[in-house]
């Protein structure tokens, strides 16, 4: 093993119980030490669901990706293993960047193989960026090697125009032929985001072979880069996800940062054509999201639940930055990409269901049993008699700190405010978005998981995350209603670690 990846595995293992396991989530992954970003080779082996990181174990900063690794049998309760890759070679010295999995049956046997993008700071960069260039990595889910032809794609191997320094986060697919593609985020140096295919027979000799997508008059909304590209089939249509770099603030779109989805199909000449594009988040801490299908047939969702343009700048002393979403079985409705929380997440529940309907006016009210930081509570709102203008529901309440969900019926348009839930916002505290208009009706499913919130509204229509660090004794929810309005109100404990 190299000296690099030694000497993270030795520092992860002394600073292992650096923190108190009651200061973490409870069943969100969380880096041992350090810093996490996206999640990386998302993929199931040996009967096991593997889950890659990009990972900085020395600060809780970002600094030159190694991939952290993790384990699990029910995508909740995660195992960590020692770091599987180290930017320890000169074609990825800043940087082993992200990427993605398959099994592969290889003369040595079953191994996982990965593809991820080695980054080489570029001195006579201005800005020092890195050039970006596809590397593969093979291993057998414990120990990873990196083959001796890397990198597979080099930049000489780039079609005309497109620019070397944003080359990145390769998603491999295996054709039912054998053959395989990787889909790369790519930029044009002419500007505008694209996603370039190559295809290789053996998965270790690769060539160009098309751009999949370019951004178009259609796609303008979408910022100038869609990094960790991910595609699959989703009830017979084609869903292509991605993260958009400086995305506009428009509709449901939160604006900057944000992962979305297209739904389309590849036409004739092997192109993907969008019809329709949403975010998969509206909420300020959902990035980089891939998939993997479970052996049942759900497609999961996993995201870094972090917002990279506050990441770095939270403004609180912890050892460790960053945690993974929840994961999110998807499902096409419509023509839209809808969401839901994991199943297994029902194993996990502890004590009787609460289960209450109050009528809510004026007042704010509390409802008994439903409080605490590890909460799976689902909500259905219906206006009554004369209606209301304004529903808020405060979580994560205590010692004058809350965050708010709300819902403004006329508008149709739901929000979360972070304002009040104490440090680390990094600043970004209110996100806005359009929600399909009900006459007033509004369903919710909100997770709770000590410092974060995931709220699923309308049945998964649209999802709002959000990273808080309010002290964990701020447990309380209440709800208010601007006129009058009937709750139906459910609510699970999850089971503390
Ligand atoms: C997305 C991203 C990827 C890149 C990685 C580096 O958050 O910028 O495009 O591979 O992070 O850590």
């Amino acid at each position: 093993m190299n000296q690099l990846l030694r000497k993270s595995i030795e520092y992860e293992k002394i600073n292992a119980h650096i923190l108190d396991p009651k200061d973490r989530p409870g069943f969100h992954l969380t880096p041992a030490v350090g810093w996490m970003n996206d999640p990386n080779g998302f993929s199931r082996y040996r009967g096991q669901y593997h889950l890659f990181y990009q990972y900085w174990p020395y600060e809780p900063f970002w600094g030159s990706p190694y991939w952290g690794h993790a384990v699990s049998d029910d995508l909740l309760r995660w195992k960590r293993l020692p770091a599987a890759l180290a930017p320890d070679q000169e074609y990825d010295r800043d940087g082993c960047f992200s990427g993605t999995a398959l099994p592969e049956e290889t003369p040595e046997g079953d191994r996982q193989f990965m593809m991820y993008t080695g980054n080489v700071r570029d001195p006579k960069d201005p800005s020092g960026r890195g050039l970006q260039t596809q590397c593969i990595a093979l291993g057998d889910g414990l120990i990873y090697r990196k083959y001796s032809g890397n990198p597979v794609i080099g930049t000489g191997d780039l079609p005309p125009d497109a620019d070397p320094y944003e080359f990145r986060d390769p998603k491999l697919l295996k054709q039912e032929d054998g053959t395989f593609r990787a889909l790369i985020a790519g930029r044009r140096k002419s500007g505008g985001a694209q996603i370039l295919q190559y295809v290789s027979r053996n998965g270790l000799q690769w060539k160009y072979d098309r751009c999949l997508i370019g951004a178009s008059l259609a796609t303008a909304h979408l910022g100038w880069m869609w990094e960790c590209p991910d595609l699959f089939l989703l009830d017979s249509r084609e869903v292509l996800i991605a993260s958009a770099i400086e995305a506009e603030r428009t509709g449901e779109y939160p604006g900057g940062k944000t992962c979305f989805c297209m739904i389309g199909e590849t036409g004739g000449d092997g192109g993907f054509r969008p019809e329709k594009d949403h975010p998969l988040d509206s909420g300020f801490d959902f990035y980089a999201g891939q998939t993997v299908l479970s052996p049942d047939g759900r497609r999961i969702l996993i995201g870094w639940m972090q917002n990279p343009d506050t990441a770095n700048r939270r403004g609180i002393e912890l050892p460790i930055n960053g945690q993974m979403s929840l994961p999110r079985e998807l499902r096409l409705e419509d023509g839209r990409v809808m969401q839901r929380p994991v199943r297994e997440l029902e194993k996990l529940y502890e004590g009787p269901e609460v289960r209450r309907t109050v009528k809510a006016e004026e007042e704010r009210i509390s409802v008994p049993g439903i409080r605490g930081r590890s909460l799976d509570l689902e909500l259905s709102l219906k206006p009554a008699a004369g209606g209301y203008s304004r529903f808020g529901m405060r979580f994560a309440e205590g010692n004058g700190c809350y965050t708010e969900f709300s819902y403004d019926p006329a508008k149709s348009e739901a929000a979360i405010d972070r304002s009040r839930s104490g440090p680390g916002s990094g600043g970004m505290v209110l996100r806005r978005t359009k929600v399909r208009d009900r006459d007033g009706a509004l369903d919710l499913r909100m997770i709770l998981d000590r410092y974060s919130a995931e709220i699923f509204i309308n049945d998964g229509e649209q999802v709002l995350s959000a990273v808080i660090y309010t002290g964990r004794e701020a447990e309380d929810i209440t709800f208010c209603v601007n006129g009058t309005a009937i709750l139906d109100i459910a609510g699970h404990q999850i089971k503390e670690k």
